[in-house]
């Protein structure tokens, strides 16, 4: 069970602890089930976690047989692939896995925006821009949809920390929200279908997510055209009634207090018994799809093996080559390689929390790198597996299952092991780590968004004895969020941005560090130079406010981690996140949007457009060439840049990308785009519809947001009236928003 559910003495409810039983026997380790009405021929559908595999018990009492679930790659890696086709194959594997280990829906995708690199559950979504977390999800959908069962798109919305997560009031302007935190979820709900939603814990101007019309009846339903149903996060909001009314068709994980109140709302006449008719339909509605009503015989044995392949595959496809000076990789004549930092000993398949994946392995960096022919240098691999194991033996007992592990010290490696190592093996990699997850965000100091003295002490040390040794040295980043790297990144050769990739994660590595799959990944979110430059550093987390209740304090363990404070956040960076606000304001960063090398190189040429002028919508091609000597595969993304008018605008926007097959040394394929109005059109607060304004539109074609290598104009003639949404989600207060 989810540990943020509530807990048995607070509830002393039946209805609760009958779900419960219900779930061991169903399915040990869900997260909850829909009510069952046996007589009515209505069965109780699974609701399990994701959204980086199917979360549930490996082991079951009195059972000798394991159900272990595949850990696929974060949904940040993911989304670095840009390659919707390979998201939809996991989505299919993942969605396998729900279907035979007899569960109906999966808590996922993940896909709140990264607004901020702090947030403890970035590597559960996809990107700080919308399209791309748009597409990645409803691709995800699809995937998991294809095999019968259901999705849950979560946390609608505007879920973007988890510092007071339970309590947070996100003030954000009507235009944010519309054209960044929602923008997303509408993609995914309109080109995907989600069976359902869930909403979020925080607030959005004032109202509980879970009790807001505005978000779940005007916005998803009526604009959007949603036909799931909407369900809560685990304990999520405060008024059953308000949730009713507000289209939270179903309440997790339910509780008998919930029901007495709407039952008494009903007598008392203040909740209307046609609006729980509607609530009970949408849930319904869904349960008729599920594989419990079809009676589908689930065999508890999904192929392991071939799902272990396709994790192994997109793993490799989403890591980002960050630096590859003197062709440090692909490895060539490498043997044998000495490998630094506790990380390489730990690979990190992903994050803690409900996120996490029970699976049966995961494949080490040793592992990986043997399985591909190469050998270890053993005295440096000896005095550091030493280390950690006495430093384990040190570590405090983990206070909670949830929480991340305690942090294992780097290991400070003498000058003369790190000679003796340069002296025995042809490379050296060093593995730095990072974990975090649900109910804490991540703190920009060393050890966390920088790295610590050790980490960079290792980095200058193993890279002066193997450059003087003439061998290179290679950085593994195995983290679930953005890092600073801008300060260290020119000591050692390459860098090689692996993510958190699953439970291949060894094998995944050594593809792509051996050249048997050429990096194609490109960042989905910025790296800045430094925490500060982020749009959004002065208003992360907020504020807390003085607490009126008469809450008693918790356990220093609840104080702690869990702890719910009254709060606020405002969004004054607005609708400046990512490389919107970094390329308006011309703050340099260390790796921007977009970015990621290759073992090839490519030639973007030859932009032919259909006109001048928009008319109904924008149709050009471009030809991409591999211009190197490897077989290679590159990303063309679009950006747009629109004319100022009565609203302003980021200097660019992502509207659309693609991504090539995998090219011959001298092969061209042409990657053909359509625009829609929707793409030039901004959200006018004033009249709550996109509008598209007069003037000169530049298409960008790049392979970064800074890295455009065609350019074309078109003119739109007249101002455009796009969609008309209705009037929903006004913040309380004025805004004090961020502006060139
Ligand atoms: C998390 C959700 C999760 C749910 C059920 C909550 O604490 O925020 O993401 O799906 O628990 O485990």
């Amino acid at each position: 069970m989810n540990p943020f559910a509530p807990k048995k003495e607070e509830l002393n409810d039946s209805a609760y602890w009958v779900m419960v039983e219900k779930i061991r026997d169903l399915v040990p380790g869900a997260a909850g089930r829909t009510a069952e009405f046996e007589s009515l021929g209505i069965p109780t559908n699974v609701l399990c976690d994701g959204p980086a595999g199917l979360r549930i018990n490996p082991m079951r009492k009195g059972d000798s047989n394991t159900y272990f679930c595949t850990a696929f790659p974060i949904a940040t890696l993911l989304a670095s692939s840009w390659d919707t086709a390979l998201v939809r194959s996991v989505g299919e594997a993942m969605g396998n896995e729900v279907l035979e280990y007899g569960a109906d829906v999966i808590l996922g995708p993940g896909m709140n925006l990264q607004r901020n690199p702090l947030c403890g559950r970035n590597f559960e979504y996809y990107s700080e821009d919308p399209l791309i977390t748009g597409k990645m999800a409803a691709a995800m959908v699809r995937g998991i949809q294809s095999q019968g069962v259901g999705t849950s798109i979560k946390h609608f919305a505007v879920n973007n920390q988890e510092t007071n997560r339970n309590t947070v009031n996100t003030i954000v302007s009507e235009r944010a929200l519309r054209e960044l935190y929602l923008e997303g979820f509408r993609i995914a709900v309109q080109e995907g279908q989600p069976w359902t939603v869930m909403s979020s814990y925080n607030k959005i101007n004032g109202a509980y997510t879970s009790e807001s019309h505005d978000l779940l009846t005007k916005i998803l339903r009526n604009d959007w055209g949603f036909k799931g149903y909407v369900m809560t996060d685990w304990g999520g909001g405060k008024d059953p009634v308000a949730q009713m009314k507000a289209g939270n068709d179903l309440l997790m994980p339910g509780s008998g207090k919930q029901i007495s109140e709407i039952i008494q709302a009903v007598k008392e006449g203040k909740l209307e018994e046609k609006v729980l008719d509607k609530n009970v339909e949408n849930i319904l509605n869904i349960v008729l799809k599920s594989p419990k009503f079809r009676g589908y015989a689930n065999s508890n044995k999904p192929d392991l093996k071939a799902h272990a392949e396709v994790t192994r595959k997109a793993a490799a496809e989403g890591m980002v080559l960050l630096k590859n000076g003197n062709n440090a990789l692909p490895f060539s004549n490498i043997k044998k390689v000495a490998i630094f930092g506790v990380g390489s000993f730990n690979l990190i398949s992903g994050g803690t929390g409900s996120g996490d994946v029970n699976e049966a392995y995961t494949v080490s960096l040793v592992q990986g790198l043997e399985n591909a022919g190469l050998s270890i240098e053993e005295k440096s691999m000896k005095e550091q597996l030493d280390h950690i194991q006495k430093a384990k033996a040190k570590q405090p007992k983990q206070l909670f299952f949830f929480m991340p592990p305690a942090v294992i010290p780097e290991f400070s490696v003498k000058p003369a092991l790190a000679s003796a190592a340069a002296q025995n093996a042809d490379a050296a990699l060093i593995t730095i780590s990072r974990i975090s997850g649900e109910g804490a965000d991540r703190k920009a100091e060393k050890g966390d968004f920088y790295l610590s003295d050790e980490e960079v002490n290792l980095i200058k040390i193993v890279s002066s004895a193997f450059h003087a040794a003439g061998k290179k040295v290679v950085v593994v980043l195995n983290i679930g969020g953005v890092i600073e790297t801008a300060s260290w990144r020119d000591i050692p050769d390459a860098v090689l941005l692996a993510w958190q990739p699953g439970q291949e994660a060894g094998n995944s590595i050594a593809d792509v560090l051996l050249g048997k799959v050429n990096p194609s990944g490109k960042l989905a979110c910025t790296f800045p130079m430094k925490y500060d430059d982020v749009p959004s550093a002065k208003n992360f987390p907020g504020i807390e406010l003085p607490d009126t209740s008469t809450r008693k304090p918790g356990s220093p363990l609840e104080e702690a981690f869990l702890r719910a404070k009254p709060a606020e956040v405002v969004y004054e960076e607005d609708i400046f996140v990512g490389y919107r606000y970094f390329t308006t304001f011309n703050v340099p960063v260390a790796y921007e949007f977009g970015y990621g090398l290759s073992y090839t190189t490519f030639d973007v040429s030859n932009l032919v457009a259909s006109s001048g002028q928009f008319a109904g919508k924008y149709e050009f091609s471009v030809d991409v060439k591999n211009t190197g000597n490897t077989p290679g595969r590159e990303v063309v993304q679009v950006y747009l840049s629109a004319p100022a008018g009565k609203l302003v605008k980021p200097a660019e926007k992502l509207v659309a990308f693609a991504k090539t097959s995998l090219l011959q040394p001298g092969e061209t394929q042409t990657l053909h785009f359509v625009l829609t109005p929707r793409d030039l059109a901004s959200f006018d607060e004033a009249t709550s519809t996109w509008i598209a304004e007069k003037g000169n539109y530049e298409v960008r074609a790049g392979v970064s947001s800074l890295d455009i290598r065609q350019k074309a104009t078109f003119e739109l003639a007249k101002n455009l009236t796009v969609e008309k949404n209705t009037k929903a989600l006004v913040p309380e207060r004025e805004i004090k928003v961020l502006r060139p």
